[in-house]
């Protein structure tokens, strides 16, 4: 039986810890989908088309570890406007999501364009801050080099481009659960969302 878990917010605001451990407890597959995005991105700085590389993106393109840099974000970020880009992605993600067995996807559009029917939705979010500051110790704590004032202005570039855009952009569904982890640990917000996620399940 398929049951969809849609879990959105903005960069660096614990949604994609979050669903890998609720994939983890529950048996559910999980899908970045900020990957997606990524994979095109890396491509157009190679001088890619960015239509061509979206239609032509495979589930292994999605394990390569240089889609993690901040270069590749931005990158991300940008192609993400594109409505042809957005187009060439969304079968993936559907087929992905109605699964057997149960499935999450993390990222900005799942709960409103991607799969609206979702059995759970959960909108989380965190002061951009608290975000750059978690997302300045991931990159350093990787080696790359960079300051908390880099990486604030990246957090805020990108929220404004992933909330303005005109196709799909970064806004909680009506019926989303909303989780603010600026205050919380990550074993609070987890355990936040597993609550709102049996909540849903129990009233099936
Ligand atoms: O979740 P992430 O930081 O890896 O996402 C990278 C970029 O991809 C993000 O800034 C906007 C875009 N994105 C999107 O537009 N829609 C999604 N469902 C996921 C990501």
């Amino acid at each position: 039986m398929a049951f969809t878990i849609a879990v959105d917010g903005p960069a660096a605001s614990g949604k994609g810890t979050i669903s890998k451990a609720l994939a983890r407890q529950l048996g559910y597959a999980h899908l970045d989908t900020g990957l997606l995005y990524r994979a095109v991105g890396r491509q157009v700085l190679d001088g890619a088309d960015p239509l061509a590389a979206a239609q032509a993106l495979t589930a292994e393109a999605l394990d390569d570890p240089s889609l993690r840099t901040p270069e590749v974000a931005q990158a991300a970020s940008k192609v993400a406007v594109l409505g042809d880009v957005r187009a060439a992605l969304v079968d993936f993600q559907r087929a992905f999501a109605r699964r057997d067995g149960g499935a999450v996807l993390d990222g900005r559009d799942i709960g409103t364009v991607i799969c609206p029917e979702a059995e759970a939705k959960l909108y989380v979010i965190a002061s951009a801050e608290v975000r750059a500051e978690r997302r300045f110790k991931e990159l350093t704590g990787k080696g790359i080099e960079t300051t908390l004032e880099t990486v604030l202005a990246d957090v805020r570039a990108r929220d404004e481009r992933d909330m303005g855009r005109a196709e799909a952009p970064l806004k909680p569904a009506e019926d989303a659960v909303h989780i603010d982890t600026t205050a919380m640990d990550i074993e609070a917000a987890i355990a936040a969302a597993l609550g709102a996620v049996r909540a849903r399940q129990e009233a099936r």
